[in-house]
């Protein structure tokens, strides 16, 4: 039986692969390791938190103790590690917890999983292995043409960037010297369920629904390549099944978009949906993000020719199953946008957004 470490596994993609997880294998046990940080939610594990095969530990993974007796408790087989600061705009204001995290943190969970895996100078333990969830960010930024590919010069701009870019090289470090089994997924902007309304989506959709203004940084211009969170999920234990040790796999949705399109399919989604009055005058170009990359977009030819994976989910049906979730979840909107958010969001645009 594979026994999972996960974590993160109550922020947004984490939560998901979780669920994912428990709905696909019955022989599974998974241990969600999380701090819960702002971006933590219990609740968003509420559906399955009785289920036996699952157990939440709170806590930070760059405690050296706490994981080591994790790995003696659990004797894990397999690490995905979600758990990261991974907001650009936070990381512009405030650096220092990202490397923290980002980079300390996932040395910690490096180090204490070869100490337990190891059984000789070089080898591992039957079956185990290590997943580092990355991003497209650490190859920086496109021009109008091309795609990033896995061999992509590494070229970060921003703290948030620079730190998960700063981890994989230690994931790497870890293969070249030790030949420590691990993968690296590369992937482009998620979407879907859970998401933490800092980020485009689910921000832009609550302040649609309250007749606010919708900031747009600079043009809004910038190409993101969007994926449905669930394709992620499922990319991510194709690679931790099958993905060849020490390979770095990128993931995306083939589906670039311009933040502008983004922003106007959720205001015609809420104004069919939820309030007639929303309409385009409510966008608001405010000032662009430092350092703001222009477009990212990935090759995924990768793993769609090593392991057969392609994005199911179009993004006519991705957004409009996003959407639909957060308009059936104003409850789970209102809970995350109450308290410290608020100082954040008035913060980022000046005012609150109660
Ligand atoms: P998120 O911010 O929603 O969740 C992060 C989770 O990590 C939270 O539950 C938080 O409590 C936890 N956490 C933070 N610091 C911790 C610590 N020190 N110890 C333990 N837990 C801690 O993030 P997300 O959007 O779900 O992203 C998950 C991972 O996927 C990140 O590593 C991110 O870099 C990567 N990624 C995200 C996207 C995206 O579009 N969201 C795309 C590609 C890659
Ligand atoms: O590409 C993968 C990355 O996608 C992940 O590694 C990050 O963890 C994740 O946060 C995401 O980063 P982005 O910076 O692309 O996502 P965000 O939702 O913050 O912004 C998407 C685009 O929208 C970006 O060009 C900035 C812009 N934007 C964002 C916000 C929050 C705005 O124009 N206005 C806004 O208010």
């Amino acid at each position: 039986m594979k026994r999972y470490l996960v974590t993160g596994g109550c922020g947004f993609i984490g939560s998901n692969f979780i669920k994912y997880m428990l709905g696909k294998y019955s022989d599974i046990n998974i241990v969600n390791l999380d701090l819960c940080t702002y971006a933590g939610n219990l609740e968003n594990l509420s559906d399955i938190e009785n289920d036996k095969r699952y157990t939440f530990v709170k806590g930070d993974i760059g405690d050296e103790k706490l994981v080591k007796d994790l790995f003696q408790k659990y004797d894990f087989t397999n690490v995905i590690n979600f758990a990261a600061e991974s907001h650009v705009d936070r990381s512009i204001k405030n650096p220092e917890i990202f490397v923290k995290t980002n980079v300390l943190g996932t040395v910690n969970l490096l180090q204490r999983a070869k100490e337990h895996w190891l059984i000789g100078e070089d080898k591992y333990k039957d079956g185990v292995k290590f997943v580092q969830v990355s991003t497209d960010e650490v190859y920086g930024s496109l021009g109008e043409d091309g795609l990033f590919s896995e061999k992509t010069p590494l070229d970060p701009h921003s703290p948030y960037s620079a730190s998960k870019t700063s981890a994989d090289l230690f994931v790497k470090a870890f293969y070249d010297t030790y030949k420590f089994p691990c993968n690296i997924t590369r992937c482009s902007n998620n979407y879907g369920p859970y998401q933490f309304p800092e980020k485009l989506i689910p921000l832009v959709f609550n302040n649609a629904c309250n007749l606010k203004t919708l900031p747009i940084y600079g043009t809004g211009l910038q190409i993101r390549d969007w994926l449905y969170v669930l394709d992620h999920c499922k990319a991510i234990d194709l690679v931790c099944e099958k993905g060849r040790i020490g390979e770095v796999y990128n993931i995306g949705g083939n589906n670039e978009k311009t933040n502008l399109f983004i922003v106007k399919s959720i205001i015609s989604y809420v104004h069919d949906n939820v309030n007639t009055e929303c309409s385009e005058a409510l966008i608001k170009h405010v000032e662009d993000r430092k350092g703001h990359d222009l477009r990212y977009g990935i090759d995924a030819s990768k793993i769609k020719n090593e392991l057969g994976w392609e994005p199911e989910t179009p993004f006519e049906k991705g957004i409009v199953l996003t959407l639909d979730w957060y308009k059936n979840n104003k409850k789970w909107l209102k809970n995350v946008t109450s308290g410290a958010y608020q100082n954040y969001y008035q913060m980022m645009y000046g005012d609150k957004n109660e």
